[in-house]
């Protein structure tokens, strides 16, 4: 019998996704989109045809992949029919309005997957869940490729397989048709293998969201408001300032993870490692120099040429607070990191004055002080938004 998943989302990830699924044999693919009338333009635009998926292996070759989704629609009854898996496959921020969408049609046999999740994926998803007896959460810790949109509904590239992720599991106590991982894998195909890690805290502490806040603190923080004439390099940019933020707001993260391993010997925190490690470990053969953390940086081919967010205004460049740099990296990033390290009782000084410093340029209040008791907090995926407040709260989900 043939299984059947639902992609939320319509963006590149979602087309990517949405067309490989559909490819494998006895799978059937549901596709549901909220984004203004993005569900209509897309099932136009494809019309009877198959979406095509034009893919750049590693080995230098390229393929073709074809599918067809068997629904795209608006209509989360319609979409959630008989869907053993779904698939959130949409930037942080409008991850909430999909399971609010969804909820109701969620049971203990369904499996959430964030892909990715990004951090605190697993408290929103909880949340929107009939708790204690809850479905499968796994988070993926990135997209499985790079991949973009050619043609909207109709051809995506894939312009990179990543060859491993780290999703974490919370099995949950569904009766499910496969086993949570297998089925995923299963949907993905060989690319990429999927690693677990021990327990979501270690991946939620690890989101890529912990260097962009930093960078964009040490490059703005003393900016006078006078436009620049080019837009400045980002990671190819990064000065002893930023390097020491980087470093200092990792070492915190270490320190938190840390002081979970001690409080509960029996979850394993080593995959949250100092940054600097994390590229030597994740970019083995593109960093030229891997002599610091700045160099890891600075001569990493995977970065060439990334500029910073930038808005282009009379007399040049001024920088792009609203980027998800920091509308997202604060709220779904570094605001859950700091409420984790707070329910674990360790203090996080350089965060909080990344957090303080973004806040303002946010209009949002997330921190007070050194502690996460600002207005805003409720809107953010800081665990203490949904309720958790302490370790035994965190670990009770497990
Ligand atoms: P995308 O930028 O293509 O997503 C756009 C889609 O998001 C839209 O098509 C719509 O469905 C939804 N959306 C946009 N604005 C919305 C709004 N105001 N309200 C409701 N829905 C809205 O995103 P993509 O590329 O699919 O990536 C998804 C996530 O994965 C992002 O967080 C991205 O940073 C991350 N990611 C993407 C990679 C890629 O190669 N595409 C690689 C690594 C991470």
């Amino acid at each position: 019998t043939p299984i059947r998943i639902l992609i939320c989302g319509g963006g590149n990830g979602a087309h990517t996704i949405s067309a490989l699924a559909s490819s494998r044999p006895n799978v059937e693919v549901n596709v549901l989109t909220l984004f203004a009338d993005e569900a209509l333009r897309w099932k136009t635009a494809l019309g009877d045809d198959h979406i095509v998926i034009k893919a750049h292996y590693s080995d230098g070759t390229q393929g073709e992949i074809r599918g067809k989704p068997r629904l795209i629609t608006n209509d989360p009854a319609e979409a959630m029919k008989d869907v053993d898996v779904v698939f959130f496959v949409v930037p942080a921020f409008a991850h909430k309005q999909y399971f609010e969408a969804i909820q109701n049609y969620i049971n203990n046999d369904t499996i959430i997957v964030g892909m990715p999740g990004q951090a605190g994926f697993e408290f929103q998803a909880l949340s929107s869940m009939k708790r204690p007896g809850h479905s499968a959460i796994l988070s993926l810790d990135s997209m499985p490729w790079a991949c973009r949109i050619v043609e909207f509904g109709r051809n995506v590239e894939i312009l990179g397989f990543k060859d491993i992720l780290g999703p974490s599991v919370i099995a949950g106590t569904g009766n499910y048709k496969l086993p949570p991982l297998q089925y995923v894998q299963r949907i993905l195909g060989e690319k990429p293998n999927l690693q677990p890690v021990d327990n979501y805290l270690a991946v939620s502490l690890m989101a890529d969201a912990c260097v962009h806040p930093p960078m964009m603190y040490g490059r703005w923080k003393d900016w006078d408001g006078t436009p620049l004439s080019e837009k400045p390099l980002f990671y190819q940019g990064v000065d002893e300032i930023q390097e020491d933020l980087l470093s200092k707001v990792s070492d915190e993260i270490v320190a938190t993870a840390k002081a979970i391993q001690q409080q509960r010997p029996e979850l394993d925190m080593s995959t949250v490692i100092h940054l600097f490690d994390w590229y030597k470990k994740y970019y083995p053969d593109q960093i030229s120099d891997k002599s610091s953390l700045r160099s890891c940086m600075v001569t990493n081919k995977a970065y060439n040429g990334l500029v910073y967010p930038m808005k282009s205004v009379d007399g040049g460049f001024v920088p792009d607070f609203g980027y998800r740099y920091t509308s997202e990296d604060i709220p779904f990033g570094l605001v859950v990191m700091k409420g984790i390290a707070e329910c674990a009782g360790v203090k996080t000084p350089t965060m909080d004055i990344i957090i303080e410093w973004a806040q303002k340029k946010l209009g949002k209040e997330y921190i007070v002080g050194s502690t996460l008791s600002g207005r805003d907090v409720g809107s953010s995926r800081a665990p203490q938004a949904f309720g958790f407040k302490t370790l035994h709260d965190l670990c009770s989900v497990l």
